[in-house]
């Protein structure tokens, strides 16, 4: 008896081994797991395809991939009737390879959209009805490519202004705001497994954004019309402050039935780059985490870019940059630190 109590102290005094405590994770993608989403980062095609030390991070600490540019509209159909999805193909099958999901970005914008569409559209040789047929044909062949191998679409990118109004674009000018839900339907049709998104930035924080956002879903799900996510872009910099309610507007839409992502985070300083910025960064990276983490629709965590070497900041933002989790050598800031060390509340 005497000896299994000295047997039984001592097995309670052996700390646990590490695998059975909540350890701290070794990247990216084993944080995602042990948390039930998924981290995601946008990727730059021709870093994909030609360098390897790119390829290697992304694919070491990413499970969902967003094609940054290579599935909008003018690089997937440069001249009518013309399609080169190689770049998109690459993505896809790299993504297979690596057990990464995929954001479809995206079907309907207003920008990066293809010249002979444009220009048709402003010179009148492409009238409503037949922009209505050009709408539906590019939702349906695009989404049907990809049937059955992309997570989720963003099916609608930045339809709302700041001030809450709609966005003029050629489609609501030309279509009406009805082109919304049939675009959702369009999508729906071609791949009925696909989370259907509508996306866009300040989400985080523009009420009048917010409350029109809010409503377009409650009158698209009013008419029955399959939506079923909202994506954050999250396009977020250090000088702005972070968007302190950004849980709860989560929220809002969670409680609509909604999935929630995080679709587009970065977060960018004024440079020169300084360790006091670094910290602020790194602190905003966590801070999103972990709002995406306390709200149980939260599912994708996607930054928009994971390297400083290939980043949209600086060349859409004069003076800033810096914005991402490594830098141009792909060493890790503090700002990935950070986020390893979020753990779910
Ligand atoms: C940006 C890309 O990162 C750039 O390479 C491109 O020149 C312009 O578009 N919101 C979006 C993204 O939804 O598609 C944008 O991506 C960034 C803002």
């Amino acid at each position: 008896m005497k000896s299994l109590i000295i047997a039984l102290a001592l097995v309670a005094a052996v700390p646990l081994p590490a695998h059975a405590e909540h350890r701290t994770p070794r990247d990216l993608r084993e944080l995602a797991y042990q948390n039930g989403i998924r981290i995601g980062s946008a990727v730059d095609i021709a870093a994909l395809r030609n360098e390897a030390d790119y390829r290697k991070v992304l694919n070491r600490e990413f499970s969902h991939v967003t094609a940054e540019n290579a599935m909008k509209w003018e690089s997937v159909e440069p001249e009518r009737g013309v399609f080169t999805w190689s770049h998109a193909d690459a993505l896809v099958d790299n993504a297979r390879r690596n057990n990464q999901k995929v954001r479809g970005h995206t079907l309907i914008w207003h920008n990066q959209l293809p010249a002979w569409l444009t220009s048709g559209v402003e010179n009148g040789t492409i009238d409503a009805a037949e922009l209505r047929e050009i709408l539906r044909d590019h939702i349906t062949t695009q989404v049907r490519r990809y049937k059955g191998k992309i997570r989720a679409w963003d099916v609608v990118n930045e339809v709302v202004n700041d001030d809450g109004t709609m966005r003029q674009s050629i489609w609501l000018t030309h279509l009406g705001p009805g082109y919304i839900a049939d675009a959702f339907r369009w999508a729906h049709r071609a791949d009925p497994h696909a989370r259907l998104y509508i996306n866009d930035y300040n989400l985080e924080w523009n009420a009048p954004k917010i409350e029109t956002t809010l409503s377009i879903v409650k009158d698209l799900q009013a008419q029955g019309v399959p939506i079923h996510g909202i994506g954050f872009q999250g396009h977020l910099g250090i000088q702005y402050g972070y968007p302190g309610d950004w849980a709860n507007v989560m929220s809002r839409f969670a409680d609509l039935g909604l999935e929630v992502a995080v679709t587009e985070l970065d977060v960018r300083m004024e440079l020169p780059v300084t360790p006091e910025k670094l910290a602020t960064q790194a602190d905003y990276y966590r801070r999103a985490l972990t709002d995406c983490l306390s709200v149980k629709a939260c599912r994708e965590f996607t930054v928009w870019g994971f390297t400083d070497r290939h980043s949209w900041v600086p060349g859409w933002f004069e003076g800033q940059g810096a914005a991402c989790l490594f830098d141009e050598n792909l060493a890790p800031k503090p700002a990935y630190h950070a986020l390893l060390g979020v753990k779910k509340a």
